[in-house]
């Protein structure tokens, strides 16, 4: 099984993390060169029309993408049911707060995209306002809201955190740890499990 990476991206890390939680050892991670918002990378249009990191390709030669569908698939494949229960009322409680990490996730690469990629003159900077307050409502309400659920290790828990550690590495000016020390104290302990740690690739 082959899983086409990006080291700065967080939806890539998001399944290498699921990978190391659920114990999966056969996951060959392939570090892609040469991908950009404007530009495409030949091995990753062949197998997702898209463009888009992370992809996967199954031992049977499938194409799975995108990182929510590829988590859940890493998680089935290690025969793990405890990230994702089967159980309706925590695993909708689960997805919901996966889809708010991963909602955050595509807020800050958005953001990141509006100020370093494009040229100054072009920038929309009501647009850049909206996400920045995107980001802040949104860590408020894992402070107010999530913190028991992200004390287990989840596909919800693990999309938070993989935001979080881009939200330090490109966005470290929002100051989100400020005003939500819960969430930050959270992510202090959960960044120090070893399926954060870098990929050595
Ligand atoms: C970044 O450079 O911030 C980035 C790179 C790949 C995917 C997402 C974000």
């Amino acid at each position: 099984m082959k899983l086409l990476y990006n080291p700065i991206s967080p939806f890539a890390r998001m399944c290498v993390i699921t990978a190391r939680e659920v114990g999966l050892k056969s996951l060959d991670i392939v570090a892609v060169e040469g991908l950009s918002v404007i530009s495409a990378n030949e091995e990753v249009v062949r197998h997702n029309p898209l463009g888009r990191i992370p992809t996967l390709i199954t031992d049977h030669g499938h194409p799975m993408h995108d990182s929510r569908v590829i988590c859940e698939y890493i998680a089935h494949r290690a025969g793990n049911t405890s990230v994702l229960p089967d159980e309706p009322v925590k695993r909708f409680r689960i997805l919901t707060l996966q889809a708010l990490g991963q909602g955050m996730a595509d807020t800050a690469v958005a953001l990141r995209y509006e100020t370093a990629s494009r040229p100054e003159t072009l920038r929309w900077r009501e647009l850049i306002d909206r996400n920045r307050q995107r980001l802040t409502a949104a860590c408020k309400d894992l402070e107010e809201h999530w913190i028991t659920e992200l004390k287990e290790v989840t596909l919800g828990s693990i999309a938070v955190a993989a935001t979080l550690a881009y939200l330090d590495f490109r966005h470290g000016d929002l100051g989100w740890r400020d005003s939500n020390q819960r969430l930050a104290e959270w992510f202090g302990r959960f960044s120090a499990r070893p399926s954060m740690a870098p990929v050595a690739v």
